[in-house]
């Protein structure tokens, strides 16, 4: 062979050398790739076979050139050994790995209380009717609470049997508010007519807790009072409420009641969700009685200073369990003051 061909090969075989090298990507591949470049029949070698036959000069020439390509190629094939070797250990490894790793915890969400829930829709729809909140304290005195809402001093409602009164010397008159009635009293007495109020507050009777009760609960007052209200106004009001709350769908019914602060004084129903009116085993009637409603009476209006002859209003007490014990048809109304949790989270994401 011509010495400057054996150059040109050479230079050649260098270049293709590394790039074969270099495009080898598993230590197989490597393995060919040496063979092709430098093993007996690659022209590296045919190089090399020849030195023998050329003249001193030249084989000192082209045998140094043909070391260095040895070299160069050498060089970048443990190179690429050395890296070939690391991604396969790499791979094993991957391929063996255990997923030991456990569930993040996440933190507990809250909800809101269903009684929570009630009340502010509740609110949410008088206020939206015009009327404001109003509150009151929950420590009473006797004429608040009883005398002024026109509860004789021998009414049943007052005897220890149902209230809960509170120690503090001098002060026998002061008692935990039977009802949020007694609001009724406080807000007319601050102010004059009209007044279009909203009430919701704990009151608090003498009672063990079974499933229908509790010594501690909550209701909603509502009290209207101008010129010219009516038993329709009443009606029409607890008509909107009651759709609002409980689907559109729902009709009320009025019958006659007594407390001693409306004249007259009616119970109100709502036509039972579950049967729609025709009587089931929720409701017995087809109509589940919802809360106590009447015309003030013309002696509680004078009690806080109105005049009976020009004003009129109604008022209407509306317990907030009761409401949550029928739209979420919970069967004992314990379990909304347990604060067991299983209940609560069927809560979350209702506002
Ligand atoms: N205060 C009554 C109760 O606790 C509920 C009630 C009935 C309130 C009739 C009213 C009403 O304002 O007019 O049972």
């Amino acid at each position: 062979m011509d010495p400057e061909e054996m150059l040109r090969s050479l230079d050649l075989e260098r270049r293709r050398g590394l790039d074969l090298i270099e495009a080898a990507a598993t230590l197989d591949e490597l393995e060919a790739a040496q063979v092709e470049v430098m093993g007996r029949r690659s022209p590296f070698s045919a190089v090399q076979k020849s030195l023998g036959a050329l003249p001193p000069d030249d084989r000192k020439r082209v045998g140094q050139a043909a070391n260095e390509v040895r070299g160069a190629l050498q060089d970048a094939l443990a190179v690429r050994a050395e890296l070939l070797q690391h991604l396969a250990e790499d791979a094993l490894l991957e391929a063996d790995r255990l997923d030991m790793s456990l569930p993040g915890r996440s933190p507990r969400v809250g909800s809101f209380h269903p009684l929570t829930i009630v009340e502010r829709e509740a609110v949410e729809v008088f206020t939206s009717l015009g009327f404001r909140v109003a509150e009151g304290p929950e420590v009473e005195d006797d004429w608040h609470n009883f005398q002024a809402l026109n509860i004789p001093p021998d009414h049943p409602a007052r005897t220890m049997k149902d209230s809960l009164y509170v120690n503090v010397p001098g002060r026998p008159e002061l008692l935990l508010r039977t009802e949020t009635s007694a609001v009724q009293i406080r807000t007319m007495q601050s102010q004059p007519p009209p007044v279009f109020v909203v009430a919701p507050g704990r009151v608090y009777r003498r009672e063990t807790p079974d499933p229908t009760h509790l010594p501690v609960f909550q209701q909603i007052e509502g009290l209207a009072v101008d010129e010219g209200i009516t038993f329709a106004d009443l009606k029409g009001t607890l008509d909107v409420f009651v759709k609002a709350m409980f689907g559109e769908r729902r009709r009320i019914r009025l019958g006659p009641a007594f407390f001693p602060f409306v004249e007259p004084g009616c119970e109100v129903g709502v036509s039972c969700f579950r049967c729609d009116g025709a009587g089931c085993r929720v409701c017995g009637t087809g109509w589940i009685e919802l809360l106590g409603a009447g015309m003030v009476h013309p002696v509680v209006l004078e009690n806080c200073g109105y005049d009976p002859e020009r004003y009129t209003g109604f008022a209407f007490g509306l317990g907030i369990e009761r409401v949550a014990l029928l739209r979420y048809e919970i069967s004992d109304i314990r379990l909304l003051v347990d604060g067991d949790v299983r209940l609560l989270e069927q809560f979350q994401g209702v506002v």
